[in-house]
């Protein structure tokens, strides 16, 4: 394995003082980790650096063509003083999924992983104590090439940085409100909606905001093709409790493969519960809420945790969910979820990993 070089700053930050006022994507910390691609040589000059500005050419083709991958994972802090990663394997895993289909040269999952662990014992000051708080961990690689035709990148660059968080959404656990998208898609089948890059998110912002200027959270995605099927929410997987099924899309290629949402499905089977992942109309959730008998839904996410849908409204159809308060199976699913991700419950499944 290569070794990281650690250059620590001399000049730390002052840290939040205020834990419960963390919100999402605020604060960073000391030190990020980076390492360069160049081809010929592949991945190397790993370090560990203080946290600071790229120097980039205004020609970098990751500014104009959107070359870009990322990731999205946690570091708890258990109640010992100890520090857990929750899966990371499967979100190095996913990093090369997008790698691939981005043109982006493979990186080393286990030496990612590594270098990750260092980055947050460099920092490990930083992850907060607060119930519901935690390091997020963004890995990211982008493409740093000074040229503006388009083709697959020969120079780039892997950076990790970390930011202590709350809830992602200002409602925290509170049921959020979902407007389901029927003029805008995210993606469709043979793009690259299963994988996490920039672009997605890009191709997210303007219903977003139309959403939210409608007093709505986040929308809901509905298949490209026929505008009929239920994809995923902005930041999340979604789960429907219809009956006695709970119910998410199935990935066919234009979904992303969340690790909370296969983390929910695991737990949820484990609960004898009927789990499906399958294709489900809007139509379908429409009746069934009809009719009584839409249980429960959730979106599922890293950043989002486990995130109660209160409300769907889909064209003039206004759908509330469980009166609008969270339901016993999101609450159970989270309890569950975090009591594993903060090291407060067993862990059945071998998720967690102990760095400290
Ligand atoms: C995550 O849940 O980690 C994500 O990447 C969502 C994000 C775009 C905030």
């Amino acid at each position: 394995m290569q070794e990281i070089k650690i250059e620590r700053t001399k000049n730390p930050k002052q840290k939040p003082t205020d834990q419960s006022k963390l919100g999402f994507g605020n604060y960073y910390t000391d030190h990020m980790f980076v390492m360069n691609y160049d081809e010929g040589e592949g991945w190397h000059n790993p370090r560990i650096v203080p946290y600071a500005p790229f120097e980039l050419d205004p020609a970098a083709m990751c500014l104009h063509y959107g070359q870009e991958v990322f990731e999205g994972m946690k570091a708890y802090r258990t109640e010992q003083g100890g520090i857990l990663l929750f899966r990371p394997d499967r979100n190095m895993a996913r990093l090369n999924v997008s790698n691939e289909r981005l043109c982006i040269p493979q990186i080393d999952e286990e030496f990612a992983i590594e270098a990750i662990k260092q980055l947050v014992l460099v920092d490990e000051d930083w992850i907060p104590t607060a119930e519901g708080t935690s390091l997020y961990i963004r890995p990211f690689i982008f493409a740093v090439d000074a040229h503006v035709g388009v083709h697959p990148a020969k120079h780039l660059i892997f950076s990790v940085i970390l930011s202590p968080v709350g809830a992602y959404y200002p409602e925290g656990l509170n049921p959020v409100k979902i407007y389901v998208e029927n003029n805008y898609v995210r993606a469709v089948k043979g793009g690259m909606g299963f994988t996490k890059t920039g672009g997605n998110y890009a191709a997210s912002l303007k219903a977003q905001d139309e959403a939210d200027k409608a007093g709505y959270t986040q929308v809901l995605w509905l298949d490209g093709v026929e505008r009929k099927y239920i994809e995923e929410v902005g930041t999340m997987n979604v789960f429907f409790v219809i009956d006695d099924e709970v119910i998410t899309p199935a990935l066919q290629g234009s979904i992303l493969s969340g690790v909370t949402r296969m983390s929910c499905i695991d737990i949820l089977k484990s609960w004898g519960m009927k789990v499906s992942e399958r294709r489900l109309s809007i139509q379908e959730v429409a009746d069934a809420a009809k009719e009584g008998r839409l249980k429960e839904a959730f979106g599922s996410g890293t950043a989002a945790v486990i995130s109660p849908i209160g409300e769907l409204k889909w064209g003039d159809v206004v759908m509330p969910i469980n009166n609008g308060e969270i339901g016993p199976i999101s609450q159970k699913l989270y309890d569950n979820l975090t009591g594993i991700q903060w090291g407060k419950l067993d862990d059945p499944f071998g998720w967690t990993v102990k760095i400290k």
